[in-house]
């Protein structure tokens, strides 16, 4: 190996950087099964090849590359995906598959040599972004979703998740996931505690409740010029008090609630719209102030819509519930570590893989804290250090 560990990882983070990255927001664009994360999954093949790691697909899209017997149990999981959020950040998934390779690297170049296997995964459609529902791939894998109903989910176009596989998804692999004893999926901070902290690397503790609404508006399109005020059924209405009630029910609550996204038919200047849908995205740290949060949004849409005159119909995509990670893995990854152990808002594969086998999360500094954003930004130091992180982790899991 040349080079110090930074600009290792420099090298090999250059070879996707530029992949499904938007010239304009400097964003990416990898939505799953779309050419860019198909580029990122030959990639991800072409570096396990490089390395001797013989890969495998569970017929659900999700990749697995074996340091180590393919059939072998007890084997140690690590990885985590390569798509984005639209014009998303370049870090959220891909450091988790990149440390990976550069861990096995680093575990080859001390001579370690595991007794346990060591498997590598890149996880199909974390972020929901095409399909709808995130961690589509982590869920299928462990029965959490029903393989009929994700084959069934469709794109912004049209196009059915069976269709972007090129066939109906797996669904649970009892088999396959009862091979693994472990999970330690490296992320980048999304927020700002290890800059507050002062530390390069974190545990994680706990996941927050979180979820997704729709809620589909309907009025009456109408003329913008001709159409008096007090005719008027406009959804729009109904939407912009949804969207201010969300954001004070959960500053009450000391949750978050957000609406990212919204549809509006027919989208016109000059037209009072037909149908307004949006997306409430729901956390809070605890099952009960999430729920109280999201009837407390559903009963103020419910209010506004009466007195719009319009209709409304909202449907549950997703819920996570609440993530303890395993204490005991996280409290002797932390001590080995030396690293703060620190909760987190946002969604993960581990967080789904975590209800079937002892899991845990490493997260690297994010000196801006921004993420789902092309601002999200990791130093390379402290890649680095994360790698050096995952490396001691993985060492201490699959050594006896
Ligand atoms: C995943 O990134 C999420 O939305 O929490
Ligand atoms: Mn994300
Ligand atoms: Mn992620």
């Amino acid at each position: 190996m040349s080079g110090d560990l930074a600009s290792r990882f420099r090298a090999l983070w250059d070879e996707i950087a530029p992949v499904g990255r938007d010239a304009g927001s400097g964003g990416y664009l990898r939505y799953a099964l779309t050419e860019p994360e198909r580029e990122l999954r030959a990639w991800f093949r072409s570096q396990a090849q490089r390395r001797g790691l013989p890969v495998t697909e569970d017929g659900n899209g999700n990749l697995f590359a074996h340091w180590g017997e393919p059939e072998g149990s007890d084997a140690v999981l690590t990885g985590s995906h390569f798509d984005s959020v639209p014009h998303g950040g370049a870090y959220d998934g891909p450091l988790g598959i990149v440390s990976a390779f550069l861990a096995v690297d680093e575990l080859r170049a001390a001579g370690v040599a595991p007794d346990r296997p060591l498997v590598l995964a890149a996880f199909v459609e974390e972020e929901g972004a095409r399909f709808g529902v995130p961690c589509l791939g982590s869920r299928l894998l462990t029965g959490a979703l029903a393989a009929d109903r994700a084959a069934g989910l469709r794109d912004a176009a049209g196009v059915s998740f069976a269709e972007a596989l090129g066939g109906p998804p797996a669904g649970a692999r009892p088999d396959l996931l009862g091979r693994f004893g472990a999970f330690v999926e490296l992320h980048v901070e999304q927020g700002r505690a290890l800059v507050d902290a002062d530390a390069p690397v974190g545990v994680a503790s706990a996941i927050w409740p979180h979820g997704r609404w729709r809620f589909d508006v309907v009025g009456e399109g109408n003329h913008a010029g001709t159409t008096r005020m007090a005719d008027r059924r406009d959804p729009m209405l109904t939407y912009a008090f949804t969207v201010l009630a969300a954001n004070k029910e959960a500053r009450l609550r000391g949750a978050h609630a957000t609406v990212g996204r919204v549809s509006v038919e027919p989208n016109a200047t000059n037209a009072i719209p037909s149908k307004v849908t949006g997306w409430l995205d729901a956390r809070a740290a605890d099952p009960e102030t999430l729920s109280g949060l999201v009837d407390a949004v559903r009963g103020k849409l419910a209010e506004r819509a009466r007195r719009d005159g319009t209709e409304v119909t909202v449907t549950e995509e997703s819920v996570t519930p609440l993530v303890a990670f395993d204490g005991g893995l996280a409290k002797r990854l932390a001590t080995l570590l030396d690293a703060p152990v620190l909760p987190t808002g946002a969604g993960h594969d581990a967080g789904v893989l975590a209800a079937h086998l002892p899991t845990a999360m490493l997260f690297v500094r994010n000196p801006t804290g921004v993420s789902h954003s092309p601002a999200e930004a990791a130093r390379d130091a402290d890649c680095a250090a994360g790698v050096r992180a995952l490396a001691r982790a993985l060492e201490e899991l699959t050594c006896r």
